[in-house]
């Protein structure tokens, strides 16, 4: 069970997906559940749709009741990624409430440290599958052929509303604000581990695989 936490752009969601595919974790993204919600048109969706053009946070019992209901109905699955949730301090305790009442515990929370500079460029370059949702970059992560997803083949591409450089330096300065002064909540229970986010994709990847391993190594017999 473990957080990523890191700043838009970070690389947050293109490490959940390779955890998810090498260790079976199911991958909580609260951006990805409210993207769905503004795409259906649901009354979450018809709140969060400005905000999160806006680049300003959703409130914290809409997104929390998503990570809920999602907790419920994933409840035997075998670990969650959860990834850009919590973002304040009030969602970091309502998860302990909620990973409390499963009787789940949380095993890591990893920062991904990134330089500032990088995350316009990250997120200007970034698209994902239109179909799978496999996330891809211009220059960083293209697909191995050009204009067809490496996953499942599709040729459908898409972009999101709020990779622009206004919108991110509002996700930015909300991340200063209220998502970077969680950490010494965690930093307290002695559970952040900082990961370099600036180094390759498949760096990055194994750095926290070897937070992972060292779990298994410590686990009693
Ligand atoms: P959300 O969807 O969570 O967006 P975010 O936090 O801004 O993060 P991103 O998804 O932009 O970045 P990422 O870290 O996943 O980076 P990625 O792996 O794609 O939230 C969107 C909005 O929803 C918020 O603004 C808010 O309004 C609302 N919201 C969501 N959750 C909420 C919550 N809990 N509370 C309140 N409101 C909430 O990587 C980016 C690009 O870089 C990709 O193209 C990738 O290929 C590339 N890349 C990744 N890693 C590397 C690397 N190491 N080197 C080179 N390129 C890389
Ligand atoms: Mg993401």
């Amino acid at each position: 069970m473990l957080i990523l936490l890191g700043p838009p752009g970070a690389g947050k969601g293109t490490q959940a997906q390779s955890l998810m595919t090498k260790h079976g974790l199911v991958q909580l993204s609260t951006g990805d559940m409210l993207r769905a919600a503004v795409k259906v048109g649901s009354e979450i969706g018809r709140q969060a749709d400005a905000l999160m053009k806006a680049g300003a946070l959703v409130p914290d019992e809409v997104v929390t009741a998503l990570i809920e209901a999602r907790l419920e109905f994933e409840a035997h699955a075998p670990g969650f990624i959860f990834d850009g949730y919590p973002r304040t301090r009030a969602q970091a305790e309502s998860l302990d409430a909620l990973l409390a009442k499963h009787g789940m515990k949380l095993d890591h929370v990893i920062e991904l440290a990134v330089d500032e500079e990088a995350l316009v460029d990250r997120i200007s370059g970034r698209f994902t599958c239109a179909k799978c949702n496999e996330g891809y970059h211009d220059r960083f992560k293209p697909p191995g052929q050009e204009g067809v997803c490496d996953v499942c083949g599709s040729t459908e591409f898409k972009r999101r509303p709020d990779d622009n450089a206004e919108t991110v330096r509002a996700r930015l300065a909300e991340y200063r604000a209220k998502t970077a002064p969680i950490l010494p909540y965690y930093e307290a229970k002695s559970l952040v581990a900082r990961v370099d986010g600036m180094a390759d994709i498949a760096d990055v990847t194994e750095a926290i695989e070897a937070i992972l391993a060292s779990d298994a190594q410590t686990a009693p017999a």
